[in-house]
């Protein structure tokens, strides 16, 4: 069994970046600049935006982090996405999701400009990215075409049944893996809360990619001997042991199934730390394309 390392393998990408960072730097040019807001005090989301926070420092970036109250109202974020869409010094920006209820995610998703929208969420971006015309490819899908990339896993001719359909992982992940592309031309089976027989599905899976939010949901007896297992799952469970107050969870039952895998993330550092890395490298693109 091989770990698909992403702690590992994130590293080498912030690396390339920086050294392209330094040479944007030598060349006297400005170097890219990401903006991130977060609404609230969710402390998941805090965790996830302080660490994209952290790793714009550490390749050379410039970053800001843009805290909003929980109470602000949707007119207003709409306003504060607008003067980011204007502000000519910030190449990208993200809003952290999930959003409070009295938000319309999907209003604020429209509201990013598309050339400003590294997280590739805005519909224009969709459906570039589903047309594979060049866009900026969502961080977690695009995380894990690079991670099978750089592992040489084989998805051409395989059949990966992906478990999970949010427009984040499962949906954008499920059209790449069947376009033409480098790590693509596999046949995929989307699943789902409604699929009937799961089990007799995974069971047929050369890679089974596990995005639905459930703790150890996949089981060494849903899959086959030699599989591919991309673990997307992190879910905070209570832990008193840890100094934290809790431990983290994949969709996948590491344990057990990692004895049948021949390849597979492990939770964390499989998936989570590839997501930070591609949307440094879509905010370096952004930088570019901007020129
Ligand atoms: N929430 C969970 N994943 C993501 C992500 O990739 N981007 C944003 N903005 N929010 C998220």
């Amino acid at each position: 069994m091989i770990l698909l390392d992403g702690k590992k393998t994130s590293s080498d990408i912030k690396d390339e970046i920086a050294i392209e960072v330094a040479e944007i730097k030598k060349q006297g040019n400005k170097v890219p600049h990401l903006a991130a807001v977060i609404v609230g005090n969710d402390g998941a989301s805090l965790t996830y935006v302080n660490a994209k926070v952290k790793a714009c420092k550490h390749v050379g970036f410039e970053s800001t982090l843009v805290q909003l109250s929980e109470d602000i109202s949707e007119n207003e974020l709409l306003s504060q996405i607008e003067s980011l869409n204007n502000n000519d010094n910030i190449d990208g920006f993200i809003v952290q999701l999930p959003l409070p209820k009295h938000i319309d995610e999907q209003k604020v998703i429209m509201a990013v400009h598309p050339d400003k929208d590294v997280d590739g969420f805005h519909p224009t971006n969709v459906g570039k990215m589903a047309l594979n015309l060049p866009t900026f490819i969502s961080a977690t899908p695009f995380g894990i075409l690079e991670l099978l990339d750089r592992y040489n896993v084989e998805t051409s001719g395989k059949h990966v049944v992906v478990i999970g359909r949010s427009h984040i992982v499962g949906s954008p992940m499920s059209i790449l893996l069947s376009q033409k592309r480098k790590v693509g031309n596999a046949t995929v089976t989307i699943t789902h809360s409604r699929t009937k027989n799961l089990k007799e599905i995974t069971l047929q899976a050369d890679i089974v990619i596990a995005a639905l939010g459930i703790p150890e949901f996949l089981k060494a007896d849903m899959v086959k001997d030699h599989v591919t297992v991309i673990d997307v799952g992190i879910t905070r469970v209570e832990d008193a042991t840890k100094k934290s107050g809790y431990r983290l969870l994949g969709d996948v039952a590491f344990e057990e199934v990692s004895t049948k895998a021949d390849f597979i993330t492990p939770v964390p550092g499989g998936v989570g730390p590839m997501t930070i890395a591609m949307l440094l490298k879509n905010t370096l693109l952004a930088r570019k394309r901007s020129n």
